[in-house]
């Protein structure tokens, strides 16, 4: 393939091939080596429209271990501001011979927008609340470098489900295997209607207590042009995830969570410092993901 811009067109073998490179690179890094010189003299450009800390250090990360040349684009301070389309800045960046593009913009579509116009790899690092393929890739890593599998599990995921492009892109990637997903949050950022392989829950004991991953969303309030929820302080008291859970949910059960996260609204300071944590995790798993993703795309002859 030429480019990442979703898991919703990527079959199980993908995804399968995606994650066993991720295995192999993650490995090559646990040897302390720093760069492997695959794509030496191949160039990347990171183009963020929206704010980022794990995506975008994670892909320079994972650039600069693939002896790619990195370009970093900073929106704030580029010709976008002056009302340059991104049309012409994609022309502009292909015009230095560019042979990925990272792109995370705030429209839904974008990334496909620009894959369909150059020849370049372009990646998808979070387009509006359509997908974010990257998480859901590192996310799945992390899922079998603890559990060993993702068939037969039970995952549940909680919160702002309805503005989040990753819970669009995990239950696109997890219903490509044997999994029971539940959509845990009140009604207002849940969907009303699922998939069959979907269970919703309005109550979050009921839908965490017998699961085997819980992965929980910050209430992305950026995305929301109206009151989803009437306070963040009401809806850390019934929704917020917080050690009273260590009572009731399974022993090996995990706790996930894409970040940036806010302590006190979805979830409790303990919670997610506690050992059943694996927030860090998935942030180590970024960069030999995302690694993997660049390795395996090709990119068109010009
Ligand atoms: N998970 C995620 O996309 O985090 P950032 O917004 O910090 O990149």
């Amino acid at each position: 393939m030429k480019d990442l811009i979703g898991i919703k067109e990527l079959s199980r073998q993908d995804i399968e091939e995606i994650l066993n490179t991720a295995k192999a690179f993650k490995e090559v890094l646990q040897r302390d080596i720093k760069k492997v010189p695959t794509l030496r003299g191949k160039t990347a450009i990171n183009l963020f429209f929206e704010p980022s800390t794990r995506t975008r250090t994670s892909f320079e990360l994972a650039e600069k271990r693939l002896s790619l040349d990195v370009l970093n684009f900073s929106v704030s301070t580029s010709s976008v501001v002056k009302g340059e389309t991104l049309y012409d800045t994609l022309k502009t960046i292909e015009a230095y011979n560019v042979d990925y593009i990272v792109i995370r913009h705030p429209c839904s579509g974008a990334a496909k927008f620009v894959a369909n116009h150059t020849p370049a790899c372009v990646i998808n690092a979070g387009d509006g609340t359509n997908e974010h393929p990257t998480q859901a890739l590192l996310d799945a890593f992390s899922i079998l470098e603890i559990k060993g599998r993702l068939d037969g599990l039970k995952i549940a995921i909680v919160g702002d489900i309805i503005h989040s492009r990753v819970a669009r892109s995990n239950l696109y990637l997890l219903s490509k295997f044997d999994t029971e997903i539940r959509f845990v949050g009140p009604p207002t950022v849940v969907p009303g209607y699922a998939p069959d392989n979907v269970k919703i829950f309005y109550d979050l004991k009921e839908g965490i207590k017998d699961s085997d991953v819980i992965m929980l969303l910050r209430i992305q309030l950026e995305r929301q042009n109206a009151a989803f929820i009437p306070s963040l302080k009401e809806y850390f008291h019934v929704w917020g995830v917080k050690k009273d859970v260590f009572s009731y949910i399974k022993d090996d059960a995990i706790i996930m969570h894409p970040g940036p996260m806010n302590r006190g609204v979805e979830i409790s300071t303990e919670v997610a410092d506690s050992s059943r944590s694996i927030i860090l995790r998935q942030v180590t798993n970024g960069i030999a993901t995302r690694m993997a993703v660049i390795y395996l795309l090709t990119p068109r002859e010009a």
